[in-house]
């Protein structure tokens, strides 16, 4: 049993700056236990079900989502197009939430608005996870990516961290970055186009005030040597409004063999995937690269994070024994390699998810203005040629999605002003 997690049951988790570090630490511990051994946890969600509520195109997280709970022994319901759900007939997202948390004992949404899963948690019985708000936050590839770090690095603190590619619309790197600050003296390499750098309220709001050191540069070249942690990212298609823009911009950066040579011996390569051009092929070799070890440690992340929200990490059956009481092997520690992580077997502990406390997500340092209130943005609305801010949408449950504002001229959605709420679900892609 990991001690401590149980403060995070019923809690919701928006952003990153949701769990404390100590809380942060404590669900690391979890974490890596069921790294090490995850039949232990292999039925402590038995009886207990997950909605997975995508509104926005996933491989990845919602898969892992769907693996980790199957694998914690409870159950998956939910959607993948939001044009199979009653968000196609102009259903607002209160609504959905309110019925989807008649039926799950925990939601984890996507939406390709920002603010959405702050809204959902405001209406929501049961715990929310925000799988990914528009270009604002993706808290659990977050965790995902310190878990990887942590694994690979010994250490999340003390590192210089080169964020590459789209640093505007990357709600991977907005969340990553807000998490990393945290730690003692990490430094940041911002390594972008100009039309793509970081919303100015991760330097203002995030950086700053926590006198992080960061530079920003313009070519791979003039930083990679200095790294040790390469985050790679794809530049954001969906959130461009221009077609030209984009094309101009995807293949800012290619992180290829020859470029991995100016790095040093020990650089860990990462990338949330999917990626486009921005990493070859010949590099998936390298040793240094981990982005599909990260993949892996996703679905470890997203089972932790189950389970300390549910509160049942505390039923994991003793170590070295199996479901059945058998001895078993521990799966190797390290997830890079080969985790084999065994399926389920029948058990079934019961646990029951105490009550979710509401959005103790309060709306600061980059998360999404309150729903209801007006809506402050945190992530800029003009970063650059082209951004268009992500619809506003207003907290009355009954609202369909407001015209976008205009932040700029040409790139739809995202990095723009989160809106105070987002209340239409409609067109889940745009
Ligand atoms: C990322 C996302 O959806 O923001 N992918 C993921 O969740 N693993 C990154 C991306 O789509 O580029």
């Amino acid at each position: 049993m990991t001690k401590g997690v149980t403060m995070l049951k019923g809690r919701h988790l928006i952003e990153p700056g949701n769990l404390s570090v100590q809380e942060l630490d404590r669900y690391f511990e979890l974490a890596e236990n069921i790294v090490k051994e995850p039949l232990r946890y292999s039925e402590v969600c038995r009886g207990k079900i997950l909605a997975t509520l995508f509104f926005e195109p996933s491989t990845r997280t919602r898969l892992s989502f769907e693996a980790a709970m199957q694998r914690l022994g409870g159950s998956t319901l939910g959607f993948a197009d939001p044009g199979a759900s009653s968000a196609a007939k102009g259903e607002s997202l209160s609504d959905t939430i309110r019925t989807v948390s008649c039926y799950a004992d925990v939601i984890a949404m996507r939406n390709p608005k920002e603010g959405a899963a702050l809204l959902a948690s405001q209406v929501s019985e049961v715990p929310v996870i925000n799988a990914g708000d528009g270009g604002h936050h993706h808290p659990t590839q977050t965790l995902t990516d310190l878990l990887t770090i942590r694994s690979i690095k010994g250490k999340t603190e003390g590192l210089t961290i080169g964020l590459c590619g789209d640093l505007k619309f990357g709600r991977t790197v907005h969340s990553l970055a807000k998490a990393m600050a945290r730690y003692p003296r990490n430094r940041f390499i911002l390594i972008s186009p100009p039309e793509l750098e970081i919303p100015d309220y991760i330097i203002n709001r995030v950086f700053k005030p926590a006198g992080v050191q960061y530079s920003q540069v313009r070519r791979m070249e003039d930083a990679i040597g200095d790294l040790d942690i390469l985050y790679m990212t794809r530049v954001q298609k969906e959130r461009f409004f221009n077609e030209q823009d984009y094309v101009r911009l995807k293949d800012s950066y290619i992180l290829d063999a020859e470029k991995m040579r100016l790095a040093k011996k020990d650089l860990c390569v990462l990338h949330p995937l999917p990626r486009v051009n921005e990493i070859s092929p010949e590099v998936d070799s390298d040793p240094r690269a981990a982005y599909f070890a990260q993949v892996k440690y996703g679905m470890y992340a997203r089972m932790a994070l189950i389970a300390a929200l549910l509160g049942v990490d505390g039923n994991a059956k003793p170590s070295g024994l199996d479901a059945n009481g058998t001895t078993q092997t521990a799966a190797p520690a390290n997830a890079c390699t080969s985790a084999k992580v065994d399926t389920p077997a029948n058990a079934g502990t019961s646990a029951k998810a105490g009550a979710p406390v509401k959005a103790d997500a309060s709306a600061k340092d980059g998360a999404p203005a309150n729903a209801g209130t007006s809506a402050k943005a945190d992530t800029p609305a003009n970063a650059g040629t082209s951004a268009k801010a992500g619809a506003p949408v207003k907290a009355d449950t009954s609202v369909k999605a407001g015209a976008p504002a205009n932040a700029g001229t040409s790139a739809k959605a995202s990095s723009s002003a989160p809106a105070a709420a987002v209340e239409s679900q409609k067109g889940g892609k745009k």
